[in-house]
Parts: C-alpha cells; sequence; structure tokens
C-alpha cells in the first residue's frame, strides 16, 4: 500500500478513559436544515452545525442555489431562502465532495423547480449509485443524465410542470424518502411514498417543523408519508444535536478499554438512530441514558458509557436502517467480544463512502480477526486477542478510519489507518476530542 505519510494517523492501547463531552453535531439534521432554511421564506437561524467538509459542501450549494447564508463568530448560521420554486440556477457545477446525503438530497430539492444544475462529487462519490433517486425523480418530469451506471456526475434540467407522484420504497434509504419528499414541495398537489422499513424520520420532523403540510400514518403495507405541494415554508430556529454516530466512536472506544468511564451529553436519542446502543447493551455493554429530553421535535439525553465484557451476538436484519453507519465500529466491538457476532440484511454496506463489508473485513483480517462476509452478512469470530500491528486502508471512507483507530485503543499493537484526512468529512476534531478523554491517537508514529 502507498501511504502518503502526511495523512496517516495510528492509535495505541490505553485504558481509564475518563470525561464528559459533546460530539459535534447531527450530519443528517445539518444538511437538512441548511435545504429548508433554503428554501423557506424569512431568516432561520441554525446552532450547533457540524461544520464537516460534507455539510460545507451542502451550505456552498444552497448559496449557489440562491439562499443567502452568514456564519457569526459564535458559530449561528442564519439563511435568507429562496422560497419553493424560487432557486436560480447556479453558475458551475456544483460538486458535493464525498457526501451521499448533500448530492441525493439537493437532486430531490431541484428536481421540480425548472433550472438546470449539475452535480459532481470526489473519487468515492462519483462511484456510488444515483438510479436509486433519478428512478423516481423522473417521474416527476425531471430529466437527468448521469454517466453509465447511474454515476456522478449528472446533470438535471428541473421539471418546468411537475406532476405528483406516489411511491414504494425499493430500498431501505432515508436519502430516497428524502430527496422525493422535497421534491414534492414545488408540486402541485399530494406526493405520497410508501416506506416498507421505517428510516430515519428527520426529513419529515423538520418539514413539519418548518410548516409544511405534511401528514404520515401507519398501513399494513408500511409508513405512508404525503406531502402537499406548493406551499411556502416558515423560517424557524434549529438547534442540532449531537450526532450518535460520532458518539458511537467514544461510546466502543469506553467499552473495549480498561477502566473507563465517559459521558457524551446531549446527545440525539431518535429511536430510528439509536440501533447501536441496543445493540450494545444486548451485548453486555454498561450504558445508562438520562436527562431525556425533547428539543425541536427530536429526542435528547445524556449518555454514560463503562469498560464493559461483551458477548457476541446476532444482530437482525430489520434493525439494520436504525444503524447503518455504526456497523464498521460494531464490527470492531464484536473483536472485543466473547464468542461470535453475525450481522445479517446488511447488503447496503456495499454501496456506501466504500464497499464497507470488504474494507472492514479486509482491516480485521490485517489486524488478526477471524471474519467472514457474503453478499449481505458478516461474522466475526474473536480470538483471545486481538494483535493489531496493521495499517488500514481506508478507501475514503471517515467511518473506516475511526473504527480502526478505535481498535487501536484497545488492540496489543498500535493501529493506524492510511487517511485520517478523510474523517474532516463528517467529525472535525475527532482525534484531539479522543485524546481529551484519554486515548493515543497522533500522527507521528510515536506511540
Ligand atoms: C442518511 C441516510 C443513510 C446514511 C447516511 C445519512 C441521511 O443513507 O447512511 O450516512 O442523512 O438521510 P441511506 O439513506 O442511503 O441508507
Amino acid at each position: 500500500m502507498n501511504v502518503d505519510s502526511a495523512k496517516m494517523l495510528c492509535s495505541a492501547k490505553t485504558c481509564c478513559l475518563k470525561g464528559s463531552v459533546t460530539v459535534p453535531g447531527d450530519k443528517s439534521i445539518s444538511h437538512r436544515a441548511l435545504m429548508l432554511g433554503a428554501t423557506a421564506i424569512g431568516e432561520t437561524a441554525i446552532t450547533g452545525l457540524l461544520e464537516s467538509e460534507d455539510v460545507l459542501n451542502t451550505a456552498k450549494a444552497m448559496a449557489a442555489l440562491g439562499a443567502r447564508i452568514e456564519r457569526y463568530r459564535d458559530g449561528t448560521w442564519k439563511l435568507r431562502g429562496c422560497g419553493v420554486g424560487g432557486y436560480s440556477e447556479p453558475a458551475d457545477i456544483i460538486d458535493f465532495g464525498n457526501s451521499g446525503t448533500g448530492v441525493r438530497l439537493c437532486a430531490g430539492l431541484v428536481a421540480t423547480t425548472a433550472i438546470k444544475t449539475a452535480f459532481t462529487g470526489d473519487e468515492s462519490l462519483n462511484t456510488r449509485p444515483m438510479g436509486r433517486i433519478t428512478d423516481p425523480l423522473r417521474l416527476f418530469g425531471a430529466t437527468i443524465d448521469t454517466r453509465k451506471g447511474g454515476r456522478l456526475p449528472m446533470r438535471i434540467k428541473g421539471a418546468k410542470d411537475p406532476i405528483p407522484v406516489e411511491y414504494v420504497l425499493p430500498v431501505a434509504s432515508a436519502q430516497v424518502k428524502s430527496a422525493i419528499l422535497l421534491a414534492g414541495l414545488n408540486v402541485p398537489g399530494k406526493t405520497t411514498i410508501i416506506e416498507p422499513v421505517a428510516t430515519r424520520d428527520h426529513t419529515e420532523k423538520m418539514l413539519a417543523g418548518f410548516g409544511a403540510d405534511i401528514s404520515i400514518s401507519e398501513k399494513p403495507d408500511g409508513r405512508h408519508i404525503t406531502v402537499q405541494g406548493c406551499k411556502e415554508l416558515k423560517a424557524c430556529a434549529i438547534t442540532v444535536p449531537g450526532d450518535p454516530s460520532s458518539a458511537a466512536f467514544l461510546i466502543v472506544a469506553a467499552l473495549i478499554t480498561d477502566n473507563s468511564e465517559i459521558t457524551i451529553e446531549n446527545m440525539m436519542l431518535n429511536p430510528s438512530r439509536i440501533g447501536l446502543v441496543t445493540t450494545l447493551m444486548e451485548m453486555g455493554a454498561d450504558i445508562k441514558i438520562s436527562n431525556r429530553r425533547i428539543r425541536g421535535g427530536e429526542e435528547m439525553g445524556d449518555i454514560t458509557v463503562r469498560s464493559s465484557s461483551l458477548e457476541g451476538i446476532t444482530v437482525p436484519a430489520d434493525r439494520a436502517p436504525s444503524m447503518i453507519d455504526e456497523y464498521p465500529v460494531l464490527a470492531i466491538a464484536a473483536s472485543f467480544a466473547k464468542g461470535l457476532t453475525r450481522m445479517e440484511g446488511v447488503g447496503e454496506l456495499r454501496v456506501k463512502e466504500s464497499d464497507r463489508l470488504a474494507v472492514v473485513s479486509q482491516g480485521l483480517t490485517a489486524n488478526g480477526v477471524t471474519n467472514r462476509t457474503g453478499s449481505d452478512w458478516m461474522e466475526i469470530e474473536p480470538g483471545n486477542t486481538v494483535t493489531g500491528g496493521a495499517t488500514v486502508k481506508t478507501s475514503m471512507d471517515h467511518r473506516i478510519a475511526m473504527a480502526f483507530l478505535v481498535m487501536g485503543a484497545g488492540a496489543d499493537k498500535p493501529v493506524c489507518v492510511d487517511d485520517g484526512a478523510i474523517i474532516d468529512t463528517s467529525f472535525p476534531g475527532f482525534a484531539d476530542l479522543m485524546n481529551s478523554l484519554g486515548c493515543k491517537i497522533n500522527n507521528n508514529g510515536n506511540i
């Protein structure tokens, strides 16, 4: 492997993680807050926005569509939106970097407004499937051209006279659901999505908060979500809670190191996002949640985690949507457990920022952990110790980098990742925050 030493990060065995911290704002909510603020009438104020590369790319995209965006010194972001159907045509191609959420949701926003846009991304994003959003967005009347295989770059000619759509989600994907709901905002009539398996519901919740005409009903074939289009959104204030997908790395680090006890304050506890907490508790993790409250329509609370001896379990397929981004770090927890862990129904991991089943499997094997994978499952059979000692190829995937740095905190020998810089797409300050708790992560190999 060719490794650029300036980007490499290593993590060494440690113990006794201690402290009370917060993690940066939730990525899903941050993208959506910018997009709805850019569409609403009036001034939207966002506090706690995640200022990571992915979200900053979405902010730039919203500015390119005509929203006025300002960041204040205290970290508050204020937006003046364009109104439903009011985006202007961007002067250039919009680059979403590494972010599937940014590009897919934004495609929905522009698909029903009569403007032309062109979207691209980095090497990882440009290999990810866009057919899952271009198929339903074409039903509204948008004309969309992609590269072969439905890949980016793509160009979208928004429908001049969009028509309402009823669509059954063929994959359990909040990105697809959200793209369709956002497209429905500028359509005369009702757009309905039928979601056979529930996925994260931040778009629905936030649309309601912005005064959209949205209704949800549970039926035998799934959740029916209907939005009545051509109604203006009203600007509002948003406080972004801590991201449970970022907290996941701290949680597992505390579990696998001796004599640790940490608290993560203000973490979002939306049930559609905390499947990892359920799973780790089934594995025997000592996790306590306190101070539960609801802010801006989202549940949040403080979570205290202590070192625990974990047991392997089978994680059922129907839990996958509520922890879809957490399987890489679950694989690390499972490497330190007693007995076999099996993850079922995780085929979607093959089309994330990397093929996460393949990349996790390679990283585990290189660090002495026996594992097996199939098209949509993974099994981890830990030995007595996790040897560590290898450098893991991150394949432009922030969650692979963070997961294996967590492994290093518990492994016998240090674990390195070839690209620590990619972490900035979702979790700026990751290494500093982990080190403030007692981790030993650095980039000079001197660990
Ligand atoms: C996200 C949805 C998930 C998740 C991604 C963020 C969102 O993707 O993996 O990191 O904000 O809607 P899918 O909808 O493709 O499962």
